[in-house]
């Protein structure tokens, strides 16, 4: 099976209450790792891929790594383009393979915001590419760039933003936030679901996308201490809300965090009970085993596709 696009993906998330699970790749046992929990569990599938992950890995050894994924599974993977930051980098992807792209405006104005979105959807839907936008902004570190705090998506311009833009999905922000640290030490983790009902009202059937939405698992944080790291407390999206926006309009949950913590803390207990070791394949094994079981949980406890390929 080729790669498809996320539209028969989300209509029928949208329709039947659960959300396609959106996980960043970075080198093959992220691929093997996400793949292989996706096939056991029947899920579909979004692989996506940021500007710093297109740096690290070349965009053509993560376009034959999913290639590879297509062939060796046979289920129904998306590739989409993570956060795109302009036009070039959509379009590099858009004709590299790539069947969806987001293009990040979040940072424009408004009408820039627009502006650009519409430039980049006609030039994907020309070619068969789906394109996600976002309004609002999150919090947290990405990339190189460090958002301080949130701007939630206002539900009054949503309307007007996909009827100019055409996009295909809409990430709104109503209080995720991306990297490992998305509430304070002692704060109460909220999100905003009264803006997400609101934008929902204002465009029905369409897919809604959350980004920023790690869980920061404690026993994860917890390894990772426990085997000689030194993170400071970290707190995530609980899977509980996660589970109740799944089944609502969002149809895409980005998970990349959660997909860190558990790879890092498998390397850091490999080293510290086998600390003789030094064959990559040794400590990149249980790494795989982590993405993979990680995924899986996101599929069961959060996402709900479990089946639905
Ligand atoms: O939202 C950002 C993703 O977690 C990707 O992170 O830009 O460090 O690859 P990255
Ligand atoms: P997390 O940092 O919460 O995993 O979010 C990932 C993300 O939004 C990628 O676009
Ligand atoms: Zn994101």
């Amino acid at each position: 099976m080729p790669l498809v696009t996320s539209k028969a993906m989300f209509e029928r998330a949208y329709k039947e209450g659960y959300a396609i699970g959106a996980f960043n790749v970075n080198n093959m046992e992220i691929v093997q790792g996400i793949t292989e929990a996706a096939k056991e569990e029947n899920a579909p599938l979004i692989l996506q891929v940021s500007a710093g992950a297109r740096k690290y890995a070349k965009h053509v050894y993560l376009m034959k790594l999913v290639e590879a994924a297509l062939e060796d599974t046979g289920l129904p993977i998306c590739l989409h383009l993570d956060h795109g930051p302009d036009f070039e980098t959509c379009k590099s992807c858009i004709d590299g393979g790539f069947t969806s792209v987001m293009i990040d405006g979040s940072s424009h104005s408004f009408e820039d915001n627009i502006a650009l979105t519409k430039q980049v959807v006609e030039y994907a839907h020309a070619r068969g590419v789906v394109v996600e936008g976002e309004l609002g902004q999150l919090a947290g570190v990405e990339d190189d760039v460090n958002v301080e705090s949130h701007s939630y998506t206002d539900p009054g311009q949503v309307q007007e933003f996909v009827e100019k833009t055409g996009v295909d999905s809409l990430a709104i922000a109503i209080g995720t936030s991306h990297g490992a640290f998305k509430f304070k030490p002692g704060q109460k983790p909220q999100l905003r679901f009264d803006i997400l009902e609101d934008v929902s009202r204002r465009l029905p059937g369409f897919p809604i996308v959350l980004h920023g939405a790690s869980s920061v698992i404690p026993e994860f944080v917890a390894a990772i201490n426990k085997y000689g790291g030194q993170m400071p407390d970290a707190i995530g999206i609980p899977e509980d809300m996660l589970r109740e926006a799944a089944k609502s309009s969002v149809c895409k949950i980005n998970i990349d965090s959660d997909l860190r913590l558990a790879m890092t803390a498998a390397v850091r207990e490999h080293f510290a009970t086998h600390p003789a070791d030094f064959d990559p394949r040794q400590y990149l094994t249980p790494a795989r085993t982590a993405i993979k079981e990680m995924v899986r949980r996101k599929i069961v406890n959060v996402l709900g596709c479990s089946g639905k390929a």
